[in-house]
């Protein structure tokens, strides 16, 4: 009897093990056995569940956990009119020098592996705040779903920071946690998700990118809040080499910084001295090849955070000698519909695009139903 409950306890004991290393590990969707492989290697599987700064012996040598706080630069406050700098200019100033933050939630296993990183055709960044979670649910369930599209593999990750204070942050940071044990797509830094801290998340994640999915072929760089048209996407990379130089969006050529102080967009001359910018591609959402986000990440060691993030791109660019382009499919600033009597969301204006921004869950969720349906007919068919 006493032998037959001991049985029962350790049988017990081990299906609860079991089970909090099944929740902990985050399936990939099941299109590639070879990738489930190399995620259940059980070191790898703890070291994920350890959020925070502490790594598991396994992971000591990424570079990416070392990085201390960084510290205000005090002279900062020293330049002409920094007083009169609203105060988030002041912080960008304060902090402008800091480009390592550590990680509270990594995806080391996201590509694969570095080594395996060339399976992935399109990897998907996407900017999320940690409040956005009905945004980054419906893009789960419709174009920023992890899947094989005619053969080219599809990978997802939300790039997000830290926002509120005490008691919010701390719910808010449970939420990525629970999103990144249940869909593992979550990569999180410790830095405050500001509008002006942008260019601080895309280093970070070119950072990332370099150690754990270096080979990826492409990728897409947007926001939570627009509709990605991802099979016509893949459609369009698969006529281009991903070793060669693309980036490819809304383009915006012969602007410079917006001197007002009321503008969302404002920079001051104690940010920068230049009345133009170099040409870039609207933030909303771009394309560009694996090999291109690694030049633009060699050029960003060494080029001061621009506080506006597409602009910042264009600058690395522009250091390593490389144009964007413009592809009409790409319509960051909306799409012209031709007359207002008719649906501006009709789902055939939306078939043939790329990217548009600026769509609410719900309208993202109705439109990628609709485009997808084989019923659809349009002017051309
Ligand atoms: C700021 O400027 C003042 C006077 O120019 C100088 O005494 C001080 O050391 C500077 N502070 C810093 C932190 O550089
Ligand atoms: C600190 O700010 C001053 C004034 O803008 C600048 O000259 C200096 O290079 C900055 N230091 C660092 C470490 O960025
Ligand atoms: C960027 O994040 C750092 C770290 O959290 C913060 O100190 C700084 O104020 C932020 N900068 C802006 C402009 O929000
Ligand atoms: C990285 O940038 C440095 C100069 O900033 C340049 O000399 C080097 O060739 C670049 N490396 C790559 C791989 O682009």
């Amino acid at each position: 009897m006493r032998m037959i409950k001991l049985e029962a306890v350790i049988l017990a004991g081990v299906l609860c093990v079991v089970f909090l290393l099944w929740n902990v590990y985050n399936p990939l969707p099941n299109d590639d056995a070879a990738t489930h492989r190399s995620s259940s290697n059980p070191v790898q599987l703890l070291a994920k569940a350890t959020p925070g700064h502490e790594r598991s012996p396994a992971f000591a040598g990424r570079s990416l956990y070392l990085w201390g706080d960084c510290h205000r630069n005090q002279s900062a406050a020293n330049v002409t009119g920094f007083s009169a700098l609203p105060g988030y200019l002041q912080n960008f100033l304060y902090y402008q020098h800091c480009k390592h933050f550590p990680l509270l939630l990594d995806l080391p296993l996201k590509c694969g592996g570095a080594a395996r990183s060339s399976d992935v055709f399109l990897l998907l960044v996407i900017k999320s705040s940690p409040g956005n979670y009905e945004r980054r649910q419906v893009l789960r369930e419709t174009w920023a779903e992890e899947r094989v599209h005619r053969g080219a593999r599809i990978r997802r990750v939300f790039i997000s920071g830290t926002t509120g204070s005490g008691f919010e942050k701390l719910q808010l940071n449970k939420l990525l946690e629970l999103e990144h044990r249940r869909h593992g797509d979550i990569l999180q830094w410790d830095f405050e998700d500001s509008f002006f801290n942008l260019t601080l998340k895309q280093v970070l994640f070119l950072e990332w990118m370099e150690d754990c999915c270096p080979r990826a072929h492409f990728l897409l760089n947007g926001d939570d809040d627009i509709f990605a048209h991802t099979g016509n996407m893949v459609d369009f990379l698969k006529g281009h080499d991903s070793g060669q130089h693309l980036f490819v969006g809304h383009l915006i050529e012969n602007v410079g910084p917006i001197r007002e102080r009321g503008s969302k967009y404002f920079v001051p001359v104690q940010v920068q001295t230049s009345e133009s910018y170099p040409p870039y591609c609207g933030g909303g959402g771009y394309l560009l090849s694996g090999h291109t986000a690694a030049v633009i990440y060699n050029v960003s060691k060494s080029v001061a955070l621009h506080p506006i993030d597409d602009v910042f791109m264009g600058i690395c660019l522009a250091g390593a000698g490389l144009r964007p382009v413009s592809h009409m499919g790409v319509r960051t600033a909306g799409l012209h519909i031709p007359s207002p009597k008719v649906n501006p969301h009709n789902p055939c204006y939306f078939k043939d695009v790329l990217l548009v921004h600026r769509f609410l869950p719900h309208q993202i969720y109705i439109m990628w139903e609709q485009v997808h349906n084989p019923a659809l007919r349009c002017w051309n068919n």
